[in-house]
């Protein structure tokens, strides 16, 4: 059975290095199971939940989710933190009914231009994942340190430890799709 991978990215920029690292992880499980999803999202907002009901991008994003196999999830760091579009994210989904991310296979990675490479990202991101109870692999931590300098003109990830560690943790979750 061929397992799906979805991934998302907390940057909407088009260059974004953590959208090269997600596609590289994409290309790691195989093109063909991988599909992206977007976070471009309305801002949440109790009072037009209340009016209109969740938006329809978010319905979409939070079947995505629940059909895939397994999501990877590339963070920026954005002042020692995450995103406030991959937060807002997650809030969103939070409001869907069925629980998406219960029991799914997840891998979080980071490509920030600092040199601890997104590294309070990631350990911000585990926080804001717990209430989900998703099965959030420990490691290996896959942490792009000044990113502008690890990928290619063709978006692929050069340096040797990165796509070693790249690859352990997409074995990883693949195993963990697996059961
Ligand atoms: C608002 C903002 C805050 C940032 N804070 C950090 C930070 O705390 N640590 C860090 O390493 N880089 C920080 N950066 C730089 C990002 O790592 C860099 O812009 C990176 O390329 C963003 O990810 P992206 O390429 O996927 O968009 C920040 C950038 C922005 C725009």
């Amino acid at each position: 059975m061929s397992l799906k991978l979805l991934g998302l990215c907390g940057s909407l920029r088009q260059d974004s290095f953590n959208r090269k690292l997600m596609s590289e992880a994409g290309r790691i499980w195989g093109n063909e199971d991988f599909s992206t999803a977007s976070l471009d999202l309305p801002l949440y907002n109790g009072d037009a939940e209340r009016a209109d009901g969740i938006p329809q991008s978010v319905q979409t994003l939070a079947r995505q989710i629940a059909e895939a196999h397994a999501v990877v999830i590339a963070t920026p760091e954005y002042n020692q933190s995450i995103s406030g579009v991959l937060k807002n994210g997650l809030d969103w989904i939070s409001r869907v009914e069925g629980a998406p991310w219960r029991g799914k296979p997840v891998a979080i990675m980071s490509a920030a231009a600092g040199r601890a490479g997104g590294a309070r990202a990631q350990y911000a991101l585990r926080l804001c994942l717990n209430p989900f109870r998703p099965h959030l692999l420990p490691g290996p931590e896959v942490m792009v340190a000044a990113a502008s300098q690890e990928f290619d003109d063709d978006g692929n990830l050069t340096g040797a430890l990165y796509v070693k560690l790249l690859g352990e943790l997409m074995d990883d979750l693949k195993a963990a799709a697996r059961t």
